[in-house]
């Protein structure tokens, strides 16, 4: 396996009111391609902070982050835009489909900003909604709604899937069935995996657990004998 991802020494505060308040601390981690880590911490710890930095969409303070080999903490706008179209992919816990375009239409929006996107129809199969393509996202349970969103965040086939709290509004077994859809994708498209939750239950999937606490990484364990989410407890 190769390094995917390197994060050093980052540091970031917010300006809110008076005091500043610094929501990641001197952060280190590094991610190898292909690998699916689940980033776990209480309420406030720096969880989607982090994410956001490594999506590029928040601008740190200070440290590194290595994608790919490129820094994009040095990137300018332009570049930020390059990054985030053509290398990550983003699931949030609130699926963000646009409500008046189709389940076909939601995932096409991006897909031409790829030089070679999968292809929309062999996508809307494999993560499990066929025959819904013409379906608005009102006229979807949850649980496809999220499948439409990992389906629009996989269709440039980005290198890293980043995920806040995908599960977060989701029933226990449709979690499962999501989660199991994330799994499928990282095995079927080496897709490297970022998974935000609060859900220790998650952790079982993983091939490694980062526990962030007050901002700083308290702990990052590998998990020597990762479960399918569908063999998962809970
Ligand atoms: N735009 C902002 N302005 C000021 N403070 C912020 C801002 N965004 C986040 N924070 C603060 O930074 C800290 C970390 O926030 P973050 O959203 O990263 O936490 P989190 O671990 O994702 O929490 P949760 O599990 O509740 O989603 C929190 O104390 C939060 O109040
Ligand atoms: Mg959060």
């Amino acid at each position: 396996m190769s390094k995917l991802l390197e994060v050093t020494g980052v540091n970031k505060s917010y300006q809110s009111g008076g005091s500043p308040f610094q929501a990641l601390s001197d952060v280190h981690l590094s991610i190898e391609r292909g690998e699916i880590v689940v980033i776990l911490g209480p309420s406030g710890s720096g969880k989607s902070t982090l994410l956001n930095a490594i999506g590029g969409v928040d601008q740190v303070d200070d440290g590194e982050i290595h994608v790919a080999g490129e820094d994009i903490t040095r990137f300018h706008d332009n570049n930020l835009v390059d990054y985030r179209r053509e290398k990550v992919g983003f699931v949030f816990q609130m699926y963000n489909l646009i409500p008046n375009l189709t389940v076909y239409e939601n995932i096409e929006l991006t897909s031409h900003i790829s030089k070679s996107p999968l292809d929309i129809d062999e996508l809307i199969h494999a993560v499990g909604l066929k025959g819904m393509a013409d379906r608005f996202p009102r006229e979807l349970s949850g649980g496809q709604q999220q499948r439409v969103s990992i389906a629009r965040a996989i269709v440039r086939k980005p290198e890293l899937l980043l995920c806040d709290e995908p599960t977060g509004a989701l029933d226990s077994s449709t979690s499962k069935e999501i989660l199991s859809l994330i799994h499928q994708m990282n095995q079927k498209y080496n897709t490297t995996v970022l998974i935000i939750t609060h859900d220790q239950g998650i952790t079982e999937m993983a091939d490694r657990i980062i526990t962030l606490k007050d901002g700083r990484v308290e702990s990052d364990v590998k998990n020597e004998q990762p479960v399918l989410p569908e063999r998962m407890e809970g």
